[in-house]
């Protein structure tokens, strides 16, 4: 990983130095100090290269001043905000990552806590997953090894440093259960990463097969009938509040690898479904971060690990299971298993720890793409205050969710003839919601919110706070939800 330090402003020996400009391409004070230096260098080349100042535009300017300068747009003056930061910063590693440069100084006239998130951006955007490709040529590897961050107030960024290294931990975490293989992590091996855990602080139990029937968790054990790698129950506890204070706990889908079983899934494309852990990766990148940071606040964390497969002793369609709840499940399609692993997951989770607030997380439906495209995770919820506080949450880090309702019609749609529900309705309408009205089902008094990340979780295009693949989305945001309604 990429070494961050924070300084005072101050000459640069060596590295890019990279200042700002506001939009009309106004130099910041920093970048006027550099145009100066080197003669109008800077200005001049702004000028050629059409620059404007808007947000994540960049100048190179090779060879200004004895060194390398780089102007970079912050966007309009009054509009300067941390996630203006993250803009910046990831657009300046994107374009300088394995450009040949060891070291990036970033001279911005922004607060110490905005420098922070330039930093935290940088890092984020420049996460790479290389450990499989052996035959990448010198070039293709990263330069940059550190990065430096110029600001009036080090020590204050020093300081916000801690949490931001916290939330990188946890998002590389999930990013690399993510993007590893099916053949890699399947839920014994998912949760043998999350014991590591442990070090940390968290208490880590991890259930089995013969546990879970006891428990009878039928539903969640159908789902993995079909695999030859046993079904898992991770559970993990983080108690950094105080000791009668009820946790918040955060439930995860974690199927290993989603083949549809033998509701069987086209085979192109399939190799996505590698990343149908997501939510349970987030969930685990979560309790990373809050216990590297020490978070003050109970939370657990719940993970129902399968692998959906087709086999000679798969779960059929038709076949009817008994949840852990008691109520039957007459399972029309082994492709619906998400809400099948978590109805489970939920139950036990709720009848355990009596949770202020259940937040579950799931690459649950390909339909929540359809209704919000890439860009939102679906918020389903049956608390308006937990809806609000996610919804604040994910804004501020820049993990956003929009909230979708929660529809009785769809919910007497999965009323099943012969068991007391089945699992999907038939027809396609309101995917995304039927997937919610199941999973409410398993839901009492709790106050509960489902995210729906199955658009959010993987990217296809790199963007400024990930490159292509596993985005980690869900851990930040969990980690600032925590921090804002449990941490006062
Ligand atoms: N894991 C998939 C949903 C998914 C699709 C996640 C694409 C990420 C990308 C889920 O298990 C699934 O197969 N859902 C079905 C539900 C249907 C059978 C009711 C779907 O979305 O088609
Ligand atoms: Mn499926
Ligand atoms: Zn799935």
């Amino acid at each position: 990983m990429m070494d961050v330090r924070f300084s005072g402003f101050g000459p640069v020996k060596d590295g890019v130095l990279i200042v700002g400009a506001t939009e009309g391409g106004k130099l910041m004070a920093q970048a006027a100090a550099a145009d100066k230096a080197s003669g109008g260098a800077v200005a001049a080349a702004a000028k050629r290269n059409r620059f404007t100042g808007a947000k994540g535009q960049i100048v190179d300017v090779a060879g200004a001043a004895g060194g390398r300068v780089v102007l970079v747009g912050l966007g309009k003056a009054e509009a300067i905000d941390p996630l203006v930061g993250e803009a910046v910063g990831g657009a300046v590693i994107a374009r300088f990552l394995t450009c040949g440069e060891a070291k990036l100084v970033f001279a911005l006239d922004v607060s110490a806590e905005i420098a922070g998130h330039v930093a935290l951006a940088a890092v984020l955007r420049g996460y790479r997953f290389d450990k499989y490709r052996t035959k990448l040529k010198d070039d293709q590897k990263p330069s940059v090894k550190t990065i430096e961050v110029q600001t009036g107030d080090p020590a204050a960024a020093r300081k916000q440093w801690k949490a931001h290294e916290a939330a990188i931990a946890g998002v590389t975490f999930t990013r690399d259960l993510v993007t590893e293989p099916a053949n890699v992590i399947y839920p014994q091996s998912f949760a043998d990463r999350c014991a590591e855990l442990k070090k940390l602080g968290v208490v880590v139990e991890v259930l089995g097969e013969k546990e879970m029937k006891k428990l009878g968790m039928g539903a969640l054990l159908g789902v993995g009938q079909g695999s030859a790698k046993e079904s898992k129950l991770v559970v993990m506890q983080w108690k950094g509040g105080a000791a009668k204070e009820a946790p918040i706990a955060l439930v995860g889908k974690g199927v290993t690898f989603d083949t549809g079983g033998i509701s069987l899934k086209p085979g192109d494309g399939m190799w996505d479904m590698k990343w149908d852990m997501g939510g349970a990766g987030a969930v685990a990148g979560a309790m990373k971060a809050l216990a590297t940071r020490k978070a003050k606040a109970n939370v657990v964390g719940v993970l129902g690990l399968v692998e959906n497969m087709p086999d000679g002793d798969a779960q059929r369609p038709g076949d009817i299971v008994t949840s852990m709840s008691g109520q039957t499940i007459e399972v029309w399609n082994t492709d619906a298993e998400g809400r099948l692993v978590l109805a489970d997951a939920l139950w036990y989770t709720q009848d355990r720890f009596k949770p202020r607030y259940m937040v579950n997380l799931a690459t649950l439906t390909g339909a929540i793409m359809i209704a919000l495209g890439l860009d939102h995770g679906g918020l389903f919820s049956n608390d308006d205050t937990l809806s609000a506080e996610l919804t604040a949450a994910g804004k501020a880090v820049g993990e956003e969710v929009w909230r979708l309702p929660l529809v009785e019609s769809l919910d007497r749609a999965i009323d099943s003839a012969c068991a007391d529900m089945k699992n999907i309705t038939g027809s396609r309408f309101g995917g995304s919601i039927v997937g919610a009205m199941f999973l409410q089902r398993f839901v009492n008094e709790t106050k509960w919110a489902h995210l729906d990340i199955a658009g959010v979780a993987w990217s296809a295009k790199a963007r400024h706070i990930h490159p292509e693949g596993a985005t980690g989305f869900g851990v930040r945001l969990l980690d600032r939800f925590v921090k804002d309604v449990a941490e006062g």
